[in-house]
């Protein structure tokens, strides 16, 4: 039976996710997809639901600019073309100059030039419990003190109030919003009056804003922070092509902020060379605005099934506005995961201390979660 995009939100709405999957399943709606499915991200027989990839990778429109630009061409590169026509891309699409964007081999090494840029003996890290943590492992690694400020219990929500006390006198904070793993997101108004307080309150401290995931949450939800770090040289914000883009291994990222911070980031850890054959990808893929809101909304109807089918188990799950959910299965994530594993599917590593109770699953394909969502029943019952 097919299913248009109605009847699909529609059935979520009325029906359970057992009846959906036996009396309809979760159908695609998009015409490639049977070709999503037979190139689903495998690895060695494994179905990937770890690392919050897009399962989906690239549009169509960004995979016909890479195949073309595989030319005798690459041979030229040390002074490439379309890394300075990315960044100045992306410039324009923010209405910001180029000063204003570094761009990175993928977020992470942006995190971690910012923590050791900012971070020192005296100037400590203040992040959230549990959080991406590639800022709190590199002020482990330079030995900095770390402020942990632990997630809202009741909603799983970032505790704002917290982490600006535990910012005063740090040297950054790390604010992931959409936050990695509870994907819990705060508003524009939340994000303002945290950053005025942390800016009145410890004037020297950085604040570092990831929105790996924006692309995944709705406008009504969140809004970028930009406006905040071209008005305050402490703010700036980091950016991914890793996961709506579907982009992940091609490895972009990068960061939007006032040149001297963004200076001194770069001064701090080498960013990488971005090549020319992923800056021509994320050129395409962020002028695509119609293939990245076909892939939020793909991923909003997937994580709607997944979590009515966990509902229907009797499981909750946080308000997540990305791509992984984060599920309180009431058992140790561990048990969960060796459990799936037995039927070939991974799912995300422990999360303290959330790791007796709650477990991670990226999101993956239609098709994908339709056989995850099986296995699950069965490894739960
Ligand atoms: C919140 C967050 N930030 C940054 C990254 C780093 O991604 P990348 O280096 O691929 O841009 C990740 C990866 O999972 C993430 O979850």
């Amino acid at each position: 039976m097919k299913m248009t995009r109605r009847g699909f939100v529609g059935t979520i709405g009325l029906g359970s996710a057992a009846g959906l999957l036996s009396s309809a399943g979760l159908t695609s709606r998009h015409a490639n997809a049977a070709s999503y499915a037979d190139e689903a991200v495998y690895d060695g027989g494994i179905m990937q639901l770890n690392q919050n990839e897009s399962a989906r990778g690239p549009g169509p429109k960004t995979m016909e600019a890479i195949r073309s630009h595989v030319t005798k061409r690459v041979g030229r590169g040390y002074a490439p073309d379309h890394v300075n026509e990315l960044r100045s891309t992306l410039a324009e699409g923010y209405g910001v100059s180029t000063d204003n964007v570094i761009l990175a081999t993928g977020s992470g090494p942006l995190l971690v030039g910012a923590t050791r840029a900012f971070c020192s003996a005296n100037k400590p890290l203040a992040t959230i419990d549990p959080t991406y943590t590639t800022a709190e492992q590199t002020a482990r690694q330079m030995g900095v003190g770390i402020r942990r400020v632990p997630v809202d219990g009741s909603n799983m929500g970032v505790d704002l109030d917290g982490l600006a006390k535990a910012a005063v006198g740090a040297g950054m904070v790390y604010f992931c919003n959409p936050n990695n793993p509870t994907g819990t997101v705060h508003s524009p108004a939340a994000v303002e009056s945290f950053v005025r307080r942390v800016q009145r309150e410890s004037p020297n401290t950085r604040m570092l804003i990831d929105e790996a995931y924006i692309n995944y949450a709705a406008d009504e939800v969140m809004q970028t922070a930009l406006p905040l770090a071209l008005e305050f040289e402490n703010v700036f914000i980091t950016r991914s092509f890793s996961k709506a883009h579907g982009m992940a291994g091609l490895r972009v990222g990068y960061a939007l902020g006032q040149k001297q911070t963004l200076d001194a980031i770069t001064g701090a850890w080498g960013m990488g060379d971005v090549n020319m054959l992923s800056a021509i990808a994320a050129i395409t893929a962020f002028k695509d605005k119609e293939h990245i809101e076909w892939e939020r909304q793909e991923n909003t109807e997937i994580r709607a099934f997944v979590v009515a089918a966990f509902n229907d188990m009797g499981f909750e799950a946080t308000n997540s506005h990305t791509n992984h959910i984060f599920v309180n299965l009431g058992r140790p994530a561990k048990e969960f995961r060796d459990a799936c594993l037995e039927h070939k599917i991974l799912v995300g590593r422990d999360f303290p201390p959330f790791h007796n109770t709650h477990c991670r699953i990226s999101m993956g394909s239609r098709e994908e979660m339709q056989q995850a969502v099986e296995v699950f029943r069965k490894v739960l019952a």
